[in-house]
C-alpha cells in the first residue's frame, strides 16, 4: 500500500485581545518615551494589556473557542492541543492542559512549544507532520502571550514594543494541493544571548536576589535583534517560497510577525512586494510574540482580505534565536 502523506489545511481561526489598551500617551507617563519616537521607530501607536486576573490561559481559551466555532469543530474532536508561549501561566502544568481542561478537549493530548515570537509557526509545522501522517484529524495550534508581566516597566527599549493576545487556529486534513504547501523553521542557538529571561528557570533559580536585580524580565539587545530580523525574514520568505513551487508574484498576501513597522518594510522591500499585500496591525496590537502570527491572520481572514484559493506566506522570527515560515493555499 502507498504510504501517501495527506494536505493539511487550516480549517478555522480565531483570536483574543485584552480590553484594557494602553496608548504610547499612557507610556510617556511611564518611561522617558514619547509618542513621536515609538511610532516613528516602530509603527506602534498602542497595545493590550491583560488585567492582573488574567493569565495566558484565559486569552488561548478564548482565542479557541473562536476558532473552533469558525471551523464548525467541537472541542470532543480534538485530538491534540500545542499552546506556543514564552508567558506559560506556570511552569506545571502546560498551559495547553489548562486550556484542555477549559474547553472540555477531553480526546486531546496537550503540549506546550517555546519558540518565542515564531511559536505559532513552529506549531503549525508539527501539527502539519500528526495530521499529514494520518495519526491525528484535528490539531488545535494556539500561540498566546501576556508579555506585559514579563516586561520591565523601567526599561524602555523594551517595554514599549509587546503586547499581550491570542490567536489560534484549527487543522485538519484538506482537498490535495491546498493548505499547507511548504514550511521551515530555523533556530541559531549563538543569537539565544540578544533576546532573553535570565532567571526563573534551573539556572538561576528565583530568589529575593534575582527579583530585587530585575532578572525575571525581558532582557534584549535591541539592534542586533533588528538586524537579525531583517535578514532571515526575507530569505525564510523566499526558501518556503520556493520549496512550495511559487514566486513572490504568486503572493497574494503575507501574513508576517508584527514587530516593528520597519522590519516589516525592509522584508517586504527585499522581497519587491507591494505593501498593499502585506498584513500590518501593530499600530494596534503592538508585538504579541507567538500570538502575532496568528491574530493578525484571523484578522485577514475574517475581514475578507484572505479568500479561498489565495497563496498566503505566513513569517516570523524571535527569540532563540529562531524563524518559521509557511506557504499556504487557503482552504476555507
Ligand atoms: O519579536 C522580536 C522582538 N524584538 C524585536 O523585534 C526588536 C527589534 N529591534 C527594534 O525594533 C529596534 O531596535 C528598537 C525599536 C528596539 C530600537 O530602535 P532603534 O532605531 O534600533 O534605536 P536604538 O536602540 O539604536 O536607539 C536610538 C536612540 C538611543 O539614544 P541615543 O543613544 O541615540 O541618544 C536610545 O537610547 O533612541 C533611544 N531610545 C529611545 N528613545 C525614546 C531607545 N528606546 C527609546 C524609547 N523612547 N522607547
Amino acid at each position: 500500500m502507498e504510504n501517501k502523506l495527506r494536505s493539511v489545511g487550516i480549517l478555522g481561526t480565531g483570536s483574543c485581545l485584552p480590553e484594557k489598551a494602553l496608548t504610547n500617551h499612557d507610556l510617556e507617563k511611564m518611561v522617558d518615551t514619547s509618542h513621536e519616537w515609538i511610532v516613528k521607530r516602530t509603527g506602534i501607536e498602542q497595545r493590550y494589556v491583560a488585567d492582573e486576573n488574567t493569565a495566558t490561559s484565559d486569552l488561548a481559551t478564548k482565542a479557541a473557542l473562536r476558532a473552533l466555532e469558525d471551523a464548525k469543530v467541537s472541542a470532543e474532536e480534538l485530538d491534540l492541543i500545542i499552546v506556543a508561549t514564552l508567558t506559560p501561566d506556570m511552569a506545571l502544568p502546560a498551559t495547553a492542559c489548562i486550556v484542555q481542561k477549559n474547553i472540555g478537549a477531553k480526546n486531546a493530548a496537550a503540549f506546550d512549544l517555546e519558540a518565542a515570537c515564531s511559536g505559532f509557526l513552529y506549531g503549525m509545522t508539527v501539527a502539519q507532520q500528526f495530521i499529514a501522517t494520518g495519526m491525528y484529524e484535528k490539531v488545535l495550534v494556539i500561540g498566546a502571550e501576556t508579555l506585559s508581566k514579563v516586561l520591565d516597566w523601567t526599561d524602555r527599549g523594551t517595554c514599549i514594543l509587546f503586547g499581550d493576545g491570542a490567536g489560534a487556529a484549527v487543522l485538519g486534513p484538506t482537498e490535495e494541493g491546498m493548505g499547507i504547501l511548504s514550511a521551515t523553521m530555523g533556530a541559531d542557538g549563538e543569537g539565544g544571548k540578544f533576546l532573553f529571561m535570565p532567571a526563573g528557570g534551573s539556572r538561576m533559580p528565583a530568589s529575593v536576589e534575582t527579583v530585587k536585580e530585575r532578572l525575571h524580565y525581558v532582557k534584549m539587545d535591541g539592534s542586533e535583534v533588528f538586524k537579525f530580523a531583517v535578514r532571515i525574514m526575507g530569505k525564510a520568505a523566499k526558501e518556503v517560497l520556493e520549496k512550495s513551487g511559487n514566486s513572490v508574484e504568486d503572493i497574494d498576501y503575507l501574513v508576517p510577525h508584527q514587530a516593528n513597522i520597519r522590519i516589516i518594510n525592509s522584508a517586504a522591500k527585499k522581497l519587491k512586494m507591494d505593501i498593499e499585500k502585506v498584513h500590518v496591525n501593530l499600530d494596534k496590537v503592538a508585538n504579541t510574540s507567538a500570538a502575532s502570527v496568528p491574530i493578525a491572520l484571523d484578522e485577514a481572514a475574517r475581514t475578507g482580505k484572505i479568500k479561498k484559493g489565495d497563496l498566503v506566506v505566513m513569517v516570523g522570527f524571535g527569540g532563540g534565536l529562531t524563524w518559521g515560515a509557511n506557504v499556504v493555499r487557503w482552504n476555507k
